[in-house]
């Protein structure tokens, strides 16, 4: 049997905005997915028989990826992420699921963090109608902090480049890596989840259409641009305050992007008063919020309190590996 372990992310900036090709900053959890894979007499997942029309990310990964013609296989997959919770887990099933299968098909060749980041975005990407920046998919594969944006951005280091064709036309993406300072090690991430459940596909249509009968929503898009720009400057520089602040700012102008529910919203301020800074993080329109903060167990306790179901995570997380 071959596992292999996928971490989830976090977005501390730009979720929807980098749709759009405007930069985003996100960062590999402690928590992730397993997955495991063995052969079997028949196709198995998760002890039942594998329908591939229901499972869209597995059937793309094995047919059109590797175009796996072996023996049937049994697929167990274990995650300790929220699930349709803006935490990436279908990005983190795609790597797990695409370093198992790699890793059963070729046991010597080494796991190659862009290869797999470029397999799972084009498993998001199928999975959801052509629109999928590689945000979730390249922060799972790579870990640490990345960066995705249309160009290149100042002060970071360069990955990959990649592009896709989207229903609102051709998008490209650059992405970079950013070593985290040590100064942000005395911070904690604190993921508050809301308990409902939330499609990114539908929440990038729900934006995509606010757009387009909405012109001027361009400018809060712009705006999330110009405040991921300013926090990514704060992160480097391990300045946790300003890092909250744009944090702040940033929720605000997903708020007027129509993505925060009022259970997100509930759980941003009860968070505030205990972090440095909060918003939702991911999609939206429920799913979680985080909150940056250097006191973990107090903010976790607010959360709570306030309804949510918290989880700590430091930042940056190590990517996809055999386990
Ligand atoms: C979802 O985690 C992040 C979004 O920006 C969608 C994407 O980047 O593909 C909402």
């Amino acid at each position: 049997m071959i596992s292999a372990f996928a971490p989830g992310k976090c977005i501390l900036f730009g979720e929807h905005a980098v749709v759009f090709g405007h930069p985003a900053v996100a960062v590999a959890v402690d928590h992730g997915v397993t997955v495991s894979v063995s052969e079997s007499k028949d196709w198995v997942l998760e002890g039942k028989p594998f329908l591939k029309d229901r499972h869209p990310h597995i059937s793309h990964i094995l047919e059109n990826v590797f175009q796996y013609d072996g023996a049937p296989l049994c697929i167990d997959i274990e995650s300790s992420l929220f699930s349709a919770a803006g935490m990436g887990s279908s990005a983190a099933l795609s790597n797990a699921l695409a370093a198992a299968i790699q890793c059963h098909l070729t046991p010597d060749e080494p796991l190659d963090g862009v290869k797999l980041a470029r397999i799972a975005h084009s498993a998001e990407a199928s999975a959801q109608k052509g629109r999928a920046s590689p945000t979730d998919t390249a922060t799972s594969a790579l870990g640490g902090c990345i960066v995705v944006s249309d160009t290149r951005v100042d002060g970071t280091r360069h990955i990959f480049d990649t592009e896709l064709d989207t229903p609102e036309g051709k998008r490209h993406w650059s992405v970079s890596a950013v070593d985290i300072p040590e100064d942000l090690e005395q911070s904690w991430l604190v993921i508050g989840y809301t308990g409902e459940g939330s499609s990114t596909g539908s929440m990038v249509a729900k934006v995509a259409d606010l757009v387009s009968k909405n012109p001027e929503k361009m400018g809060d898009l712009e705006s999330i641009g110009k405040i991921t720009k300013a926090g990514l400057t704060a992160l480097s520089a391990g300045n946790l305050e300003a890092l909250g602040m744009a944090m702040d700012a940033c929720h605000h102008k997903l708020q007027s992007l129509e993505v925060s529910s009022n259970k997100l919203d509930m759980l941003v301020l009860a968070a505030r008063p205990h972090s440095l800074g909060a918003k939702l993080t991911g999609a939206g329109g429920g799913g979680c919020m985080v909150a940056l903060t250097t006191d973990p167990k107090r903010t976790s306790e607010a959360i709570e309190v306030a309804g949510g179901i918290p989880m700590i995570s430091k930042l940056g997380s190590e990517g996809v590996r055999i386990s």
